[in-house]
């Protein structure tokens, strides 16, 4: 799961779906990163803690990481939540399998339409609200399909 700052939506995405997974009886590892320095080694966002601990989430435990391009290596899919993500991410792609990896996490929902998890970093609890929920209907479609 990648965003920009890896303390807001990516966390919450990796949380959404470590949760599902174990509850499915699956085994599968889950990650997330971002592409902006800034928050490096932070825990997640207050309100994104908040969001997720209502629903039964944890991700207080999470450090912001860089994405780095071992994760190509590492896992089958990179899940990204915008265009900007996107962007960033093809940009370090080393070849099309690398690229073929990478997709809208909302294209799970919507295919093809390359819609976005609007960044609420500048938002209110509300706009974390939204992003939980677009990222648990992304994660349960994650989990069908496994
Ligand atoms: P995220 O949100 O990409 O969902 O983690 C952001 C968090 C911090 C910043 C931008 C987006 N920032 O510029 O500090």
């Amino acid at each position: 799961m990648v965003c920009l700052g890896n303390i807001c939506r990516s966390p919450l995405a990796a949380g959404i779906l470590r949760k599902k997974i174990a509850e499915a009886g699956k085994n599968v590892m889950v990650e997330s990163a971002g592409f902006e320095p800034y928050h490096v080694g932070e825990r997640p966002d207050r309100r994104a803690i908040t969001v997720a601990r209502k629903n039964g989430v944890d991700i207080s435990g999470h450090h912001a990481r860089l994405f780095s391009v071992d994760d190509f290596d590492n896992f089958d899919m990179i899940y990204v939540m915008d265009q900007r993500n996107y962007r960033d991410v093809t940009f370090v792609a080393r070849d099309e399998n690398d690229k073929n990896k990478i997709d809208y996490i909302l294209n799970l929902i919507h295919k093809f339409k390359n819609q976005t998890v609007p960044d609420p970093y500048y938002g209110n609890e509300s706009d974390f609200e939204l992003t939980y929920q677009l990222l648990e209907s992304a994660c349960d479609k994650i989990v069908a399909k496994l």
